[in-house]
């Protein structure tokens, strides 16, 4: 929205790409981020909000436009949130992420480190994901041209992704490109029989309706999951749609559903009701297998995960004579990924389901020297944990996006380890918390990682050694 002292800059050229996708542009010494431009464009830039260090602007005429660009493959590009660079060329997307991996260690991290290793792009830069969620809503988001157009939309019901800003409104995707075929057909499927059997799409700001989230996972093994949330419990309707979808796809090995009266979408904390087929699906990484359930998690990307895992694991080093931490271990994948090469790993992770996860899935490949425990990394993870369970050669670190507690950052640098491998994220947390571990570790090596094309994220390994 224009207001009316916010001034329009003229002919300024676009500079580089910036943090949350967006990009980066100085006019008389002002930092201002635009959310609709590539660098090297030229454009008019609309100030929309002002602050003290910096502006924010979206470009509203452009006079030249980059040789980064690429015409966008979807036609949701823009108003979907989920792929902000896909209007940029892929060699660019590597480029600008191995970019902000430096610009975050040497400026926020301000520690020192040797030269890059160049960023592992992905081979897939479609189709990569093996999970997306969908919401239904009754609140369709409307596009400008649906507006400008005058129709009257009587059904405003949507099975899609949330417009960011907003919480009830979601757009009705007619493709996403992000996880294939039979996902595309899944969604097109549920979302006409919906339809057609006048099925309540949930209110999300009412809190009613009866279908409520679309979930599907695919698996490297060609396996498929597809759970559903209800909001409330109508089981003619229920049996009517799944076994409509089961009859229709019988590539879907995994039929799932939960009924969630709550207000919000998560599902960890409810009975899990098996429709049809098995409650889980394999992942198969080299000789390992990984059981996932509906509540499990496991990287969206699974052939870049493999990339990372052997990423991890070359860096680690290890001998067979190790004694491995694996912290914020997730379902145990790193930590059995690197079982073999290690005297014993120790995983630890929040979620308890997690944990449970990964103990089953040590027994199935039949490890025996990991040991997992479930809590809060910041209580569990301190002097006493590391007395009683040994002390480690190696720490691998994966934590979320937050990054790491500091009492667990002190902990980790007061270790001793030989050896940290910090996997993140975020290169932003990854290089506040790298800080801290500077006076006592020096950082060896650097790898970007890139899991998610056509998006801004950047996943970024560090090899640390004890000074
Ligand atoms: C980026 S994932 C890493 C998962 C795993 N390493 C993998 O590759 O699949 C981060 C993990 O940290 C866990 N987590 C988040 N906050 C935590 C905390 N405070 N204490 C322990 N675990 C936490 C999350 O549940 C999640 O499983």
């Amino acid at each position: 929205m224009k207001k009316k002292n916010h001034p329009v800059f003229e002919n300024v050229e676009i500079l580089a790409a910036a943090a949350e996708g967006k990009s980066v542009a100085r006019v008389d010494s002002r930092v201002i981020f635009i959310a609709n431009a590539v660098p090297g464009d030229v454009a008019d830039i609309q100030i929309t909000r002002k602050e003290r260090k910096f502006f924010e602007g979206k470009a509203i005429n452009f006079h030249k436009y980059s040789d980064k660009r690429v015409e966008p493959t979807c036609i949701h590009f823009g108003v979907c949130g989920g792929c902000k660079w896909q209007h940029m060329d892929y060699h660019w997307q590597l480029h600008y992420k191995q970019q902000q991996v430096f610009d975050a260690l040497t400026r926020i991290g301000k520690v020192e480190i040797p030269e890059l290793i160049p960023i592992l792009g992905s081979k897939e830069t479609f189709n990569y994901r093996n999970r997306l969620d969908f919401s239904f809503s009754n609140k369709k988001w409307l596009t400008n041209e649906e507006i400008e157009g005058g129709v009257e939309f009587a059904d405003r019901n949507a099975l899609g992704f949330h417009i960011p800003g907003t919480f009830d409104k979601v757009l009705d995707i007619s493709e996403c490109h992000l996880q294939g075929k039979l996902s595309e057909d899944i969604r097109k499927f549920v979302r006409e029989f919906a339809r057609a059997n006048n099925y309540i799409f949930f209110d999300i700001k009412v809190q009613a309706g009866f279908l409520r989230i679309l979930t599907i996972r695919t698996s490297s093994t060609g396996e498929t999951m597809v759970i559903f949330q209800f909001y409330k419990d109508q089981p003619d309707a229920r049996e009517e749609l799944l076994n409509a979808l089961a009859k229709k796809f019988p590539e879907i090995t995994s039929l799932i559903y939960f009924i969630n009266p709550k207000g919000n979408d998560t599902f960890h904390d409810l009975e899990v009701h098996l429709h049809a087929g098995r409650d889980h699906i394999f992942e198969a990484m080299e000789d390992l297998q990984f059981k996932i359930g509906p509540k499990s998690f496991y990287q969206t990307n699974s052939a870049q995960a493999y990339e990372l895992y052997k990423i991890t694991r070359d860096f680690a080093g290890l001998t067979g004579t190790e004694n491995v931490y694996d912290l914020y271990t997730g379902t145990g994948t790193i930590a059995l990924f690197v079982a073999k090469l290690a005297k014993k790993v120790i995983g630890i992770e929040m979620i308890a389901a997690a944990i449970e996860d990964a103990k089953q899935n040590a027994k199935l490949n039949n490890i025996s020297n990991t040991e997992f425990f479930a809590a809060d990394m910041k209580d569990m993870f301190n002097d006493a944990f590391i007395a009683q369970h040994g002390k480690p050669d190696v720490i691998i670190t994966d934590p979320p996006r937050a990054g790491m507690h500091e009492d667990v950052v002190r902990c980790i640098a007061r270790s001793g380890a030989k050896k940290i491998v910090y996997v993140s994220c975020n290169p932003a947390s990854q290089a506040r918390d790298l800080a801290i571990l500077d006076e006592m570790y020096r950082i060896v090596k650097v790898q970007p990682v890139d899991m998610f094309p056509q998006t801004h994220h950047v996943e970024n390994v560090v090899l640390l050694e004890k000074r």
